[in-house]
């Protein structure tokens, strides 16, 4: 068969895909049909958080394939509790609601603020301008990039949009009708962001004020990602909403929204639900993540292999300019280059390591939460090579 042909036959042409042919993985690495071998630094997008074919994900999908693939939400499921224990545990919230992706725990979340606020008279909901929330059209309510809403219009009522770290305009837009503001502490789609302490400072004082929501959405920033639990644990905010997706389903469709007492009690029998959400072998495979995530041990190892990355990319510096700038959260890693970084990430591509790109000139690496020195090392050398092949165009 003939891989780029046949999808281009069948499919929808939504996705730009990379000329490989997949066959297997293992641990970082992907093993392709022509023999070669990819180590995998983006790690489906986030979600690959103990890589390719672990042994405890295995045999978690496996036990619980043998039990029951699905029941419905008519049943309580084990698997369901225990993953929902975990997450509460470790994260201090209070309530979990399962979906079965980053965009329904984000749309979900949209329908429990808009009820949280009815009769209050609180009907604004805030996004931040560059962020990502998904494709929904309630996601893309909260967004401002045209590339993702263009021709999608209308959108949602009472949505607007606050300038990324502008505390001035975050002041000027929140108000005694605002629900909730929603935003990545650190924007992944966006080019690895973090969000700066006085723009927390100022929502969380407004937040005092007017007693909006704060909701996290730590789809791709969470569960261990950055070294911690939350991308929001770095700063000094406590956010009444979290929603979370990509690795708490081990590679398999996830997404759960935890909320705090605050929210707790708006969503009573039958107001929201879903027919696959909590998917039973999907939280089983999910448990096996946190708890091989969630010690402080592998947290520890995620934040020093990243500063020893870090340190290493920005010496790189010196020799060649055009890197602008290198942000790391953990392993939320963005390499901003003063040139559009697909060139770069093809030609890691071509000599083995696979990276991607976002935000026009940003190298992003997501690597499997696994991923050790002697991966960050492979990265490195075939980084060094192919950025003293860009500069001595
Ligand atoms: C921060 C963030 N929010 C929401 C989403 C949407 O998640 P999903 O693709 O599972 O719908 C993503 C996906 O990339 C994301 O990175």
């Amino acid at each position: 068969m003939n891989f780029p042909e046949t999808e281009s036959r069948l499919f929808f042409h939504t996705y730009k895909r990379l000329p490989l042919e997949v066959v297997r993985g293992e641990g970082c690495m992907l093993f392709t049909k022509d023999g070669r071998q990819y180590l995998d630094m983006f790690s489906g997008l986030a979600v690959n958080a103990l890589g390719y074919a672990h042994p405890a994900v295995i045999a978690a999908v496996n036990e619980q394939m043998h039990r029951y693939t699905h029941l419905s939400n008519f049943f309580i499921q084990e698997p369901q509790l225990l993953l929902a224990e975990r997450l509460l545990r470790h994260s201090g919230y209070d309530k979990v609601f399962f979906t079965n992706s980053g965009t329904e725990a984000i749309e979900g979340t949209i329908k429990l603020v808009r009820k949280w606020g009815k009769g209050s008279g609180r009907r604004m909901i805030f996004g931040m301008s560059n962020g990502f929330s998904g494709r929904t059209m309630g996601a893309l309510s909260l967004m401002d990039k045209e590339k993702y809403r263009d021709g999608y219009e209308p959108f949602l009522p009472y949505f607007g949009s606050i300038t990324f770290n502008d505390a001035e305009d975050l002041e000027a837009k929140v108000g005694p009708d605002t629900a909730a503001v929603f935003l990545e502490f650190i924007q992944g789609e966006g080019g690895i962001i973090g969000v700066t302490p006085a723009f927390i400072a100022r929502l969380v004082t407004l937040r005092e004020k007017y007693g909006f929501l704060i909701v996290a959405d730590e789809i791709q920033s969470g569960i261990g990602r950055t070294g911690r639990m939350f991308g929001f644990q770095h700063f000094p905010v406590a956010p009444d909403i979290v929603t979370v997706a990509k690795p708490i389903g081990g590679g398999l469709p996830l997404g759960a929204i935890l909320g705090s007492k605050a929210v707790a009690d708006v969503w009573t029998y039958g107001v929201h639900g879903t027919t696959f959400g909590g998917n039973p072998v999907a939280c089983a495979a999910g448990i096996a993540t946190i708890d091989a995530v969630m010690t402080d041990e592998f947290l520890a190892a995620v934040r020093d292999n990243a500063a020893y990355f870090k340190a290493k990319v920005e010496a790189l510096g010196a020799r060649f300019p055009f890197i602008k700038e290198v942000r790391a959260y953990g392993y939320m890693i963005g390499i901003d280059l003063a040139m559009e970084s697909q060139t770069a990430v093809d030609k890691m591509r071509d000599r083995g390591v696979l990276v991607n790109s976002t935000a026009v000139s940003v190298i992003r690496i997501l690597p499997p939460l696994i991923a050790g020195r002697a991966e960050f090392d492979r990265l490195l050398a075939v980084m060094e090579e192919v950025f003293a092949g860009l500069s001595s165009h």
